[in-house]
C-alpha cells in the first residue's frame, strides 16, 4: 500500500492551539501585510514587460492574472482559516495529500518566495540606478548595474539590497516589520499620485489617449496570455498573509479578509496604473521586421530600444517614473521613483520572511536539517535559515534578469496554488464535517477554475522557464528521497505538538501599528 504520510490535521491544529506565539495581527494588519507583499516590482517594473508582450491588451492580462489569483485566494482562504498554522500551501498539502506532495509544494514555494525576492531586488535596482542618474547625475557603469544577460557583469545594487534585507531579518523582525508598515504607505501613496497625474493627462488629451489603445492586441490573444503569465508576478505574495496565520487574532475571521481584501485593493490599483500608462505614453510592443514581438530581456529588444533612444515604455527599467517624465511631470516621476526605491525592499522583506518561515516549518517537520530551525540566542530569529536564504537571493539578484526571475517564481507559485485548490476539494470530501470558518463559495466550480487558470498561465510561461521548473522539481525529488523521507518526523511516527517549544520564533510577524 502506498504510504502517503499524511500529517494528522488534529496534530497540526493542536500545534496551533498550544503555540506560545503571540497572536497580534488583526484584519487591517493582515491586509497591510498583504499589500506590503504584493505591490512591488510587478507593477513598478514588469508593466513594461507586459506591454512588450501584449501591448495595450495588457489590461486584459492584469484581469486574467487577477481572476486566477482571486479564485486561488478563495481556496487559500478556506485552508488558511481552517488550518491557521504557519507554512502556507506546504502545511495544507501535508494535512490533505501527504508528505511527498507537501515536500514538492514546499520546494516550489522556494521558487515563489526566494526567487521572487531576487526578482524584486533587480526591479529595485532599476529604479535606484535611474534615480541616481536623474536626480544626482551619478551614473553606475552598466557592468555593475545589470546582470550578464542585459550586457553587464553583476548587478551590484540588487546584490546589496538583498543582503541588507537579510540583515534586517536576522537582527529581528520587530524593526523590519515597523519599517515595512511605513513602506506600504509610501508605495500606495506613490501609485495614487501616479494614477492622479496620469488621469489628469488623459482627461486633458482624450483623443491622443484613445489612440494609444489602438490596436488593443497587436500580438493577439497569445500575447495577452503570455503577458498574463508574467504579470501574474504582480499578484504573487498575497499568500504570504496565510503564512502569518499563527500570529493572527481570530484567524477564522481575519485571514480571509486579509487575503481577499489585499488582493482586491491591489487589482484596482493595477488596472488604474496600467490604463494610466497606456493612456499617457502608449504601450505598443517593439516588433521585428516580420511583425513578431521581440522577446523582453533579449539582445534584439535592447538593440531596437537603443535605436530609438530607449524612447518607449517597453524599453524602460523604471516604467512608472519614465511615464511621468514623458508627460512633463519630472518631479512626480522622481517622487514615484523615490517611492519605489524606498518601498520595494518591503516586498523583498516579505518574500524572504515567507521563505524562512516555510523552511522553518519544513525543518521542524524533519524534512530539512534541524540546524535550519535554530534560533539566534539574542535576536530570537531563525538566523541560520535567514542567512542561507539571503545568500541565495543575493546571488539570483546579482546575475539574473528581472523578467526571467519573475517567470520562474511564477512557475513555482502556480504549482502551489493549483495544489491548494485540489487540497480544498479533497478535504471537503475527506473531512466534510470539520469546522470551516470560511468556506470557498461554489467550491466545485471555483477550485476547478483556479486549477485550470493556474495550468493555463503555467503553460503560457516560456519553454525555458518550464524546463528550469522541471530541473528544480527533479532536484527536490532527489533531496526528498535521499534525505527528507528518512528524517521525516511523521515517517518516524513522531506527531509533533510544539507546546512552548523554545525553537519557535517568538514573534515572527509583529503587529503593524
Ligand atoms: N507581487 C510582488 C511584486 O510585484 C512579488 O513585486
Amino acid at each position: 500500500m502506498t504510504d502517503w504520510r499524511i500529517k494528522p490535521l488534529d496534530a497540526i491544529l493542536a500545534t496551533a492551539a498550544k503555540k506560545s506565539l503571540h497572536r497580534s495581527l488583526g484584519a487591517f494588519q493582515l491586509t497591510m501585510l498583504g499589500i506590503g507583499a504584493v505591490i512591488g516590482t510587478g507593477i513598478f517594473v514588469l508593466t513594461a514587460e507586459a506591454a512588450q508582450k501584449a501591448g495595450p491588451g495588457m489590461m486584459y492580462s492584469f484581469v486574467i492574472a487577477g481572476i486566477v489569483c482571486a479564485v486561488a485566494a478563495l481556496c487559500y482562504a478556506e485552508l488558511a482559516a481552517m488550518v491557521p498554522v504557519s507554512g502556507s500551501a506546504y502545511t495544507y498539502t501535508y494535512a490533505v495529500m501527504g508528505e511527498l506532495l507537501a515536500w514538492m509544494v514546499g520546494w516550489a514555494l522556494v521558487l515563489e518566495y526566494a526567487v521572487a525576492a531576487g526578482a524584486v531586488s533587480v526591479g529595485w535596482s532599476g529604479y535606484f540606478v535611474g534615480l541616481l542618474k536623474n536626480e544626482l547625475g551619478i551614473i553606475i557603469p552598466q557592468a555593475l548595474a545589470v546582470g550578464p544577460s542585459a550586457g553587464g557583469i553583476v548587478n551590484v545594487p540588487a546584490f546589496l539590497i538583498a543582503l541588507l534585507v537579510t540583515w534586517l531579518l536576522v537582527i529581528g523582525t520587530t524593526e523590519s516589520a515597523f519599517v515595512n508598515s511605513i513602506l506600504v504607505v509610501i508605495k500606495v501613496t506613490a501609485l495614487t499620485i501616479f494614477i492622479f497625474f496620469a488621469y489628469k493627462f488623459i482627461m486633458a488629451n482624450p483623443e491622443t489617449s484613445k489612440a494609444h489603445f489602438d490596436p488593443i492586441a497587436p500580438l493577439g490573444f497569445g500575447g495577452i496570455g503570455a503577458a498574463a503569465a508574467s504579470i501574474f508576478f504582480a499578484y504573487v505574495g498575497f499568500d504570504a498573509v496565510s503564512t502569518a496565520a499563527e500570529e493572527t487574532k481570530n484567524p477564522q475571521r481575519n485571514m480571509p479578509i486579509g487575503l481577499i481584501g489585499s488582493l482586491a485593493i491591489c487589482t484596482i490599483f493595477y488596472l488604474l496604473v496600467a490604463s494610466g500608462v497606456i493612456g499617457t505614453v502608449g504601450a505598443q510592443p517593439m516588433m521585428d521586421a516580420a511583425g513578431k514581438g521581440l522577446a523582453p530581456g533579449s539582445s534584439e529588444l535592447t538593440a531596437a530600444c537603443s535605436a530609438i533612444g530607449d524612447n518607449a515604455v517597453v524599453c524602460s527599467k523604471e516604467a512608472l517614473a519614465w511615464t511621468m517624465r514623458q508627460i512633463n511631470q519630472p518631479t512626480v516621476g522622481s517622487l514615484v521613483g523615490l517611492a519605489a526605491g524606498i518601498a520595494l525592499p518591503s516586498v523583498i522583506l516579505m518574500m524572504m520572511f515567507g521563505q524562512t518561515r516555510i523552511f522553518f516549518v519544513m525543518s521542524r517537520d524533519g524534512l530539512l536539517p534541524e540546524v535550519f530551525s535554530k534560533i539566534h540566542p539574542k535576536f530570537k530569529t531563525p538566523h541560520v535559515i535567514t542567512l542561507i536564504t539571503g545568500v541565495f537571493v543575493a546571488f539570483f539578484a546579482a546575475f539574473f534578469p528581472v523578467g526571467a526571475l519573475a517567470d520562474i517564481s511564477n512557475a513555482g507559485t502556480l504549482f502551489a496554488f493549483a495544489t491548494v485548490a485540489v487540497a480544498v476539494m479533497v478535504l471537503r470530501r475527506k473531512d466534510p464535517d470539520r469546522k470551516r470558518p470560511f468556506r470557498t463559495p461554489y467550491v466545485y466550480l471555483v477550485a476547478p477554475i483556479a486549477i485550470a487558470g493556474c495550468l493555463y498561465l503555467f503553460f503560457k510561461l516560456s519553454a525555458y522557464t518550464l524546463l528550469l521548473f522541471v530541473v528544480w522539481a527533479s532536484i527536490g525529488l532527489a533531496i526528498y528521497f535521499l534525505y527528507s523521507r528518512s528524517h521525516s518526523h511523521v515517517g518516524k511516527g513522531i506527531i509533533d505538538v510544539h507546546e512552548d517549544d523554545p525553537d519557535i520564533p517568538p514573534s515572527s510577524v509583529p503587529p503593524i501599528e
